[in-house]
């Protein structure tokens, strides 16, 4: 818990005076959001424009068996025009993205609101000759490239729902995704250069496309200009329709509860839900948060280094920023290529003002030394943000010392997929941070710390618990892709009456939020979520394996390394070899992130007398931490921990 020396970091008085929230604002705020939500949400809803605007602005129940959430309901409006055309007349010209290619000899571009409305309309055209309309899925499976912020808008433009799918995932996680939602077209490049290598999609997709049984047509933007195999039915050239395109495609009007996109993420059982986001609300939310958090002004240029195939991409690479109307940088490469100055150099060449990124890539670029920070001028630097998992305070530490100069507030954003902006937060000109807290809640959000038996509230500060919400915000997600019964029993099942997170948190004793980390089966390698489930079944796809248990353990650099226990067939033995085919294989049945980065040979795995495997046993283990295994006398076979304690592989 928080001791005495524990410092703090307010912001300078000169940022808090030009800050779009101070303290005190804050707290009035806060206030006025929590006591008459409808009121609150009701006036914050104008921010964007609306074609019919709504005349109710909140319908949600948390009532396990009758979840409902519903904002704005009776509004329509159309994303990509407020993203876009809203700023025609007074900003046509302002860069609306930059584009910083991998290569840093290639030229990065400048596109304005003018372009952006051009290429989107164009985009939109193409997919309705392609047969795209209203309500219609499509994956996108696509580098860091202008077009993929295009083909989102396109999607909107026309109410079309966009699924993307991180290009680092596999053709065969492709497939299922392609499957899950019956896309009508998949959006793909030729190649995707990312740190110095190219990575053929097009294949991926060729391949992902064997195992999808409806018709599905592809897209194929030319990035590289490399040698693809085509199919001839199906495949289509962007730059080669777009020449049998107008360049002015109506916006549609949409209801404010149509889905936008879906985004498969991963929970603690089975595979991956497709998260379900609308588009009123999450528009509302995307835009306020961008501009509060980041504490962004009209001019700025504001960068996130996520990629789109993630929701902070989404939210806050294109939703937000855009919608704001502001200048967003949009990165193909990695922090590390040409070598690790790369940020600060894409800092400097662009002045960036605000800088958000993971706390896996400053861990990673800390190791490199300062001195790749201190070639670049980094003094357009305002704000900093960081998401994805919890910072800890040396990287923090590192963060505001070498690459903020002591003056650039941080905030540390927690948030989820399913919330679709932030929600713990602190406001840059509002907030005196603590290294490692994600503080205050945002506007409208109601958080409750639970004891993880009982259910109950605990009201007094300290307290320690599993995180719930206890009331809707307007990017709630609204279901999983066609599996409601799902949504209910993953969020709204186990504590009834709140949405439950799956994350553990600490309330310190000034109300201020530490999230601890997740509490189930879900496991967070560089900030990226991955279902213990998903590997496992993964591994035991392969012949030689009969079986598998998959725990997370902690990483240096990666926050949590993935830790594989694995079972061999009767006949199969346990060689380096094998190790090494196990690893090839999960990264393509899932993709590189999912690669187990330790496999321990298990004759054994510890299981109760019903047959549970005892997962508590294999974290210990795989933390190196055996000494303290509690309880072991429900097992089956207490002989087989002595065995995994032997050959641990962590230590
Ligand atoms: C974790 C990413 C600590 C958390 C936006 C959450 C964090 C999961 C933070 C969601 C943070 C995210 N501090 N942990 N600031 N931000 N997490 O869906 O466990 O990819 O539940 O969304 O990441 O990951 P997701």
């Amino acid at each position: 818990m928080l001791d005495e020396k524990t410092p703090t970091y307010p912001p300078s008085d000169a940022f808090a005076s030009t800050a779009h929230i101070d303290a005190a604002t804050y707290e009035e705020m806060y206030a006025a959001s929590i006591e008459d939500p409808e009121g609150f949400w009701g006036e914050h809803g104008k921010r964007i424009d609306w074609i019919k605007p709504y005349s109710i602005v909140k319908n949600t129940n948390f009532d396990f068996g009758n979840v409902s959430i519903k904002w704005y309901e009776d509004g329509t409006l159309n994303v990509a025009a407020n993203c876009i055309d809203r700023h025609l007349e007074a900003r046509g010209d302002q860069t609306a993205i930059i584009w910083e290619p991998d290569d840093p000899t290639e030229d990065a571009l400048h596109i304005s609101y003018r372009d952006l409305h051009r290429e989107v309309c164009e985009m939109a055209n193409v997919l309705k000759a392609l047969g795209v309309g209203k309500g219609d899925r499509v994956v996108l499976y696509l580098p860091m490239i202008p077009e993929a912020a295009y083909a989102m808008l396109a999607c909107a433009r026309i109410g079309a729902i966009h699924s993307i799918v991180f290009a680092g995932f596999s053709a065969d996680a492709l497939g299922a995704r392609i499957n899950g939602c019956d896309a009508k077209v998949v959006i793909t490049a030729d190649g995707a250069p990312r740190g110095g290598r190219v990575t053929n999609l097009k294949d991926n997709v060729n391949q992902a496309l064997l195992n999808v049984i409806h018709t599905c047509q592809s897209l194929v933007v030319r990035r590289t200009g490399q040698q693809v195999a085509w199919r001839s039915e199906t495949d289509h050239w962007l730059h080669e329709m777009k020449e049998t395109v107008s360049d002015d495609c109506p916006a549609e009007e949409i209801g404010a509860e149509d889905p936008l996109f879906i985004l498969y993420t991963s929970g603690s059982t089975g595979q991956p839900k497709g998260v379900v986001h609308t588009s009123g609300g999450y528009l509302v939310y995307a835009a306020m948060t961008h501009q509060m958090t980041f504490d962004y002004h009209d001019g700025d240029v504001y960068w996130c280094t996520a990629d789109v195939g993630w929701v902070t991409g989404h939210s806050y690479i294109v939703y937000g920023p855009l919608a704001n109307g502001g200048t967003t940088v949009m990165f193909e490469g990695v922090p590390t290529y040409p070598d690790a100055s790369r940020f600060w150099q894409v800092c400097e060449k662009h002045k960036v003002n605000q800088f958000y990124t993971a706390p896996t890539a400053i861990r990673a670029l800390m190791g490199k030394g300062k001195e790749f920070v201190e070639k670049s001028d980094l003094s357009s630097l305002k704000t900093l943000g960081t998401v994805g998992e919890p910072i800890n305070p040396e990287a923090w530490n590192w963060y505001n010392e070498v690459v903020g100069k002591g003056t650039c507030p941080i905030v540390d954003t927690w948030w989820q997929t399913e919330t679709g902006g932030h929600l713990l937060t602190p406001l840059p000109g509002a907030t005196a941070t603590k290294p490692g807290s994600a503080m205050t809640p945002f506007f409208g959000i109601k958080p409750v710390v639970l004891e993880p038996e009982s259910g109950k509230i605990i009201d007094d500060d300290p307290a320690e618990g599993v995180l719930c919400i206890a009331d809707s915000w307007p990017a709630q997600m609204r279901t999983v892709w066609e599996d409601h019964p799902r949504f209910e029993a993953t969020y709204f099942q186990q504590y009834k009456g709140y949405y439950f997170t799956g994350d553990g948190c600490r309330r310190d004793e000034d109300g201020h939020y530490w999230i601890t980390g997740r509490v189930d089966d879900v496991i967070n390698v560089s900030g990226h979520r991955m279902g213990t489930a998903e590997v496992e079944s993964a591994l035991v796809a392969h012949e030689a394996v009969s079986e598998a248990a998959v725990v997370g353990y902690p990483h240096d650099v990666k926050g949590q390394g993935i830790y594989a226990y694995v079972t061999l067939m009767s006949n199969k033995e346990p060689t380096d070899e094998l190790r090494k085919e196990l690893e090839v294989w999960v990264r393509s049945e899932i993709g590189p992130i999912a690669k187990p980065d330790l496999i321990q040979w298990a004759p054994g795995l510890p299981k109760t007398r019903s047959g549970k495997i005892m997962r508590r046993i294999l974290r210990k283990i795989a933390e190196n931490d055996y000494g303290s295994l509690g309880d072991t006398s429900t097992l089956a076979e207490p002989e087989v921990v002595d065995n995994l304690i032997e050959n641990r592989m962590n230590r």
